[in-house]
């Protein structure tokens, strides 16, 4: 049995309508259902639903054999696995936001303070343009950071805009585009290769049929 590791939230519905498309019947997953475990109906694959952020560590340790899961959290959490996929799902982009006046002066005068869900991101990407920056974690509604006068600038992900858009801020800094990648454990890619191919294939099938 293969586990896969599915990141509950935004990216959810749209990871299974994905693996739905290779033929799995997930429509308990889909329901109104608390379970967190889930077989399909040959008990060759079960799924966990865990925190998106969880979907990098349930990989790294080999509790699941395969995950999907955000650039963004993959970045984040660094931890040690095959990114195998891009999903071509979930398609956002991490930016540097903060009040259009900023944009005018320049986010580099002074030690800034940046609210946001990924400091370690954050860390890198400062650090890499020589700048020190003071980070402020946060977990959820970072715009408020600058609307409240809690931080300078945010360092988020955007996917629409409308967020920014309705609070009056803007993106000043590109970071990174983000999309969901499926990942592998590193042992399960050697011991259960057979399996885990025939899922990359399936998934790669459909992706390449869209012309991805
Ligand atoms: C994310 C992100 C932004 C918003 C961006 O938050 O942190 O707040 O979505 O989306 P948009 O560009 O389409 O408006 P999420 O909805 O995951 O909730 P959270 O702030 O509680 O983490």
């Amino acid at each position: 049995m293969i586990t896969i590791a599915l990141a509950k939230g935004r990216l959810a519905d749209k990871a299974i309508c994905l693996l739905e498309r290779m033929g799995m019947n997930l429509s308990e997953i889909k329901g109104e259902s608390r379970k967190l475990i889930h077989t399909t109906n040959d008990g060759s694959i079960r799924f966990i639903m865990v925190k998106p952020s969880d979907v990098p560590v349930y990989v790294e340790y080999g509790t699941a054999d395969i995950g999907i899961a955000g650039k963004d959290t993959l970045l984040e959490e660094g931890r040690q696995l095959y990114e195998m996929l891009d999903l071509n799902i979930g398609r956002c982009r991490l930016v540097i936001a903060g009040y259009p006046e900023r944009k005018r002066d320049g986010i580099i005068s002074s030690r800034i303070r940046v609210a946001t869900k990924y400091p370690n991101i954050t860390r890198s990407y400062f650090s890499s343009r020589g700048e020190d920056v003071e980070i402020i974690k946060l977990n959820g509604s970072v715009e408020l950071g600058p609307l409240t006068g809690l931080s300078d600038v945010i360092l988020d992900i955007v996917e629409s805009g409308r967020t920014l858009a309705e609070n009056g801020l803007v993106i000043l800094e590109e970071v990174c585009p983000v999309s969901a990648r499926l990942v592998v454990n590193q042992v399960s890619l050697k011991t259960r290769h057979d399996e885990i191919k025939s899922i990359i294939d399936g998934l790669r099938e459909i992706l390449e049929g869209e012309g991805i």
